[in-house]
């Protein structure tokens, strides 16, 4: 990839751009076609056939965040997202830490979790060493269930049991809980998972004389965890009011806040997934599945708290961490139907399912890092409003030429709202 091609890039316009990432190295000359057709869009056939009642596609804006160097790569990343500063965000903080050396990851452990939830056991602590004894062959049974993935090398790898409730209360309710965790490979892995524990019930329930009531995958990936860390020399976050230093320990301050305080919490892990579902619908993953298992683990602790930590080291350079659970995966699903999620995984260098999570978390951490500065020194809605400006333009009622007049005026206007572009555009 030579990435000298793509200096400047937000300037140019959009085929421009495309023609750019070609001469990047980063699409093919087919996938320029794609993008100068606007055919990123599924056909009406293949939506058909993906969903019950389809009448339509609901686009999102595609675009691509610059900058990443992730473990000494350089990466451009793939986005989709309708919130007009994340991608620039993104790719101003990817800079930012990339003159500081980049991100590193580190990703222990790939495996998903399935789980049988038995009702109606009688003797909860008997059944559990039962299963624990039965392990061997509960594994078995779950891989004859699903042979292909243990063909590929995968399949289920280990067993856990819980005992979900209060033993020693029996008015409230309680249940036995088997765990298996899956090796899926490149898959994120449901439908195995799924069929595995659906093949094992019945199994399971002989061996507790209890009723499975629930057979399925947890999508609480907490054996699916993935780090990003960065070093941040301190002199390059000097702003015009703040010395880097002060930046430094008020990013510092700002997290521990949103460490204490679900309020802040919330919003500080927000902008921390603006840049992670951006790049999960990019690339055809499930959303909702990233979202849940995030939130759980922000709330490990009992309390629900911000994702990433920043610190500051022995010489005075800011470090930040994110980890996050990653039930996500490279085949499958949407992923080898959707001509935008085919293009996401190209445009990545069709990473495997480990280096996709490495990207997701080390993206979260540049969009964390991009957010609480930006609130930490001039506030958010400086960047915020340049970049609404245009969409406030087109919502006005603005076209070609129009809009970049319309937002340039606005954003001088004493009031940037719908009233104000309408005003503006009447004028010119
Ligand atoms: C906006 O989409 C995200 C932020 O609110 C995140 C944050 O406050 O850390 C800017």
């Amino acid at each position: 990839m030579d990435t000298s091609k793509l200096t400047k890039f937000y300037k140019k316009n959009h085929q421009d751009k495309i023609t750019a990432l070609v001469e990047a190295g980063v699409i093919s000359g087919d996938e320029q076609s794609v993008l100068m057709n606007e055919s990123l869009d599924l056909n009406a056939e293949t939506g058909d056939n993906m969903i019950e009642n389809y009448l339509g596609n609901y686009s999102l804006p595609f675009g691509v965040a610059l900058n990443f160097i992730i473990n000494g790569e350089e990466k451009v990343i793939p986005m989709a997202i309708e919130e007009p500063s994340v991608i620039a965000a993104s790719s101003f903080a990817a800079k930012l830490i990339g003159s500081s050396g980049g991100f590193t990851t580190d990703i222990p452990k790939r495996q998903m979790i399935g789980q049988i939830t038995l009702k109606d056991v009688s003797d909860k602590l008997a059944a559990r060493e039962t299963i624990k004894r039965a392990k061997r062959s509960i594994l078995d049974r779950a891989n004859e269930a699903h042979p292909s993935i243990f063909k590929r090398g995968g399949g289920a790898k280990d067993l856990e049991v819980r005992i979900l409730g209060e033993l020693d209360n029996p008015s409230l309710p309680s249940f036995l809980s088997v765990h298996l965790h899956v090796d899926t490979k490149e898959a994120m892995g449901a439908n195995i998972i799924n069929t595995m524990m659906e093949g094992i019930a019945p199994y399971i329930e002989e061996l507790t004389g209890g009723t499975a009531l629930l057979r399925i995958l947890s999508n609480y990936a907490t054996e699916s965890l993935a780090t990003a860390h960065c070093v941040i020399a301190s002199h390059t976050l000097k702003t015009g009011r703040f010395s880097g230093e002060e930046v430094r320990d008020r990013i510092i301050e700002a997290t521990q806040v949103a460490a204490i305080d679900p309020y802040r919490a919330v919003t500080h892990n927000k902008g921390i997934m603006n840049g992670v579902d951006a790049v999960v619908a990019a690339t055809g993953n499930d959303w909702r599945a990233v979202e849940a298992s995030s939130h759980a683990y922000a709330s490990r602790t009992g309390q629900y708290r911000s994702l990433t930590t920043w610190d500051k080291n022995e010489n005075g350079d800011l470090v930040g961490s994110l980890t996050l659970p990653l039930p996500i995966g490279t085949v499958g699903g949407a992923i080898s139907i959707h001509p935008g999620a085919k293009l996401a995984h190209s445009i990545l260098g069709q990473p495997s399912a480990k280096e996709l999570e490495g990207i997701l978390v080390s993206v979260g951490l540049a969009q964390n890092f991009a957010a609480v500065r930006a609130l930490v020194t001039e506030g958010i809605q400086k960047g915020h409003m340049g970049l609404h400006a245009r969409s406030l333009a087109i919502s006005a009622g603005a076209k070609g030429k129009q809009v970049q007049q319309v937002a340039d005026l606005l954003k001088e206007a004493p009031h940037m709202n719908l009233a104000a572009a309408k005003e503006i555009l009447e004028k010119i």
